[in-house]
């Protein structure tokens, strides 16, 4: 249906800082409601660890925003994993290094660097909807959103998570490094002048410390059918 307007389209917003377990909830919400995923903090990833594979600066504002602009990135959702590409590079794995979250930080509060991707976030919202995971996605990018889920834990649980989703990976960091760092980038995340983030109008604020990831998924699809009831899922 190509003349559906855009903001017919539903979409559920999940924002929260690092490791409060978006990008797994997202993915697998979208999965179960059969929608489309947008995973909007490796967009910021990728500007990060092209800018760093070309040795530009990361606070080059004006030419990181042309690299945000003209990023060649592709997400192949069929493998399963969610594969990402740059050009004709694999970067799933070198995205999701810790220092690259940090890039990723950095060059997400410069102004430029936002505006350029506003746009490619918003192309992502298409029939027969939307789970977009991220930091701004109710308050900037999606505030028309049916459902706007904002997700947290306690810094030590999410500090405890990303540790096991990284050495489930064979990476090993310390738990202590972890925390001080988290701590640092939901500072800057919280504290940039551009996109703070925050619960966007109306977001349900939901703590996940204690919860399985399943009850998470439970709650929240459940949520989207009570906010979405005529909402179906996406043909295969
Ligand atoms: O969610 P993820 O850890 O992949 O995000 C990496 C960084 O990208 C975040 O720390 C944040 O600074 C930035 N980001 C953002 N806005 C988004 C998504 C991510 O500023 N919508």
């Amino acid at each position: 249906m190509a003349d559906t307007p855009a903001n017919a389209v539903p979409v559920v917003t999940i924002d929260g800082p690092g490791g409060a377990g978006k990008g797994t909830i997202a993915g697998l919400l979208a999965e179960r409601l059969g929608w489309h995923l947008l995973d909007s903090g490796a967009l910021y990833r990728l500007v990060a660890l092209d800018a760093t594979s070309r040795a530009i600066p990361l606070e080059a504002e004006a030419e990181l925003a042309r690299i945000a602009a003209s990023l060649d990135v592709r997400f192949d959702a069929r493998s399963g994993e969610g594969l990402v590409w740059l050009g004709n590079r694999d970067v799933t794995q070198a995205i999701r290094t810790e220092a690259c979250g940090q890039g990723a930080s950095v060059v997400a509060a410069l102004p430029a660097v936002r505006t350029a991707l506003v746009q490619r976030q918003r192309d992502f919202r298409q029939l027969p909807g939307l789970v977009a995971d991220g930091r701004d996605m109710a308050t900037v990018i999606f505030p028309d959103a049916g459902l706007k889920v904002f997700l947290t834990a306690s810094v030590e649980e999410r500090a405890r998570r990303r540790h096991k989703q990284l050495k489930d990976k064979g990476i090993d960091v310390s738990l202590a490094a972890l925390s001080r760092d988290m701590a640092e980038r939901d500072r800057r995340d919280s504290e940039r002048s551009v996109a703070p983030l925050r619960p966007g109008q109306g977001a349900r604020i939901l703590d996940t410390t204690g919860m399985t990831i399943p009850e998470v998924v439970d709650l929240m699809s459940r949520w989207a059918s009570e906010t979405f009831p005529d909402a179906s899922p996406r043909r295969a």
